[in-house]
């Protein structure tokens, strides 16, 4: 399965959202590829970490690739790996449209603020313009990052991103947690933490649960 992690807004979380997808299923034993199709190369620097953190033994495959052949070199890939996981940068960029057209799975994270929210449109067409030419369906789920532990703006944005026709709504948020940038920092995913914080191993695990059943039952 190949998932692309993105949207049209910088910081919103998606190499957040992309190194922990990628620990989580080397961690399931799956053969996993980690693609960092963004020129700021966030996630290859999470890569380096995680090679000097863990001795090279970082249980995945890292590479970087731009432009469209991110398509080309996706689609050769394709029956190395179980699952493939591309990162993006955040614009509409040659690369994320063509990361996009070779994806089963379309992963978008929103803070819950005005400015994140207002590129929801943007992303829908994106996504609607992506799916008129591409032969595989792409599913794409959309849910909140950097949510408030409390307060009514989680509940307006998650009104809005679920009134959408073209996303899937994930009600399983994650919350502002200093875990996942000291997670980031060190190489590591949330769920690999020598002090972990349980609620936020809880949530992004109850996230990619959530993703499962409903890529199955596409
Ligand atoms: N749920 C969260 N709680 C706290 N900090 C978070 C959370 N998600 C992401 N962050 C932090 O927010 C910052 C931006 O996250 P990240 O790099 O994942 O976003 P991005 O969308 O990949 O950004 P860019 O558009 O620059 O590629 C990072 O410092 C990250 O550690
Ligand atoms: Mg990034």
């Amino acid at each position: 399965m190949v998932f692309t992690v993105g949207g049209i807004k910088g910081g919103s979380g998606k190499t957040t959202i992309a190194t922990n997808l990628t620990v989580l299923l080397s961690k399931q034993g799956f053969d996993v590829l980690l693609v960092d199709a963004d020129e700021q190369e966030t996630s290859t620097d999470f890569t380096a970490w995680r090679e000097e953190n863990l001795q090279g033994e970082i249980g995945f495959t890292a590479i970087k690739l731009s432009g469209e052949a991110v398509r080309s070199q996706i689609l050769k890939l394709v029956p190395k790996y179980d699952h493939i996981v591309i990162d993006t940068g955040g614009r509409d960029t040659t690369s994320q449209r063509a990361a996009m057209t070779v994806s089963d799975v379309y992963l978008v994270p929103f803070n819950p603020r005005s400015f994140d929210l207002w590129t929801l449109n943007k992303v829908e067409r994106l996504v609607q313009e992506i799916r008129a030419v591409q032969a595989t369906p792409l599913t794409a789920f959309a849910f909140l990052n950097r949510a408030d532990p409390k307060g009514t703006d989680n509940n307006d944005a998650a009104e809005l991103l679920q009134a959408s026709e073209v996303f899937t709504y994930l009600p399983t948020p994650l919350i502002n947690r200093k875990a996942y940038s000291n997670a980031a920092s060190q190489g590591l995913g949330v769920v690999e933490m020598e002090a972990k914080d349980p609620k936020a191993t809880t949530e992004i695990t109850k996230l990619f649960e959530a993703i499962n059943p409903l890529i199955v039952n596409r």
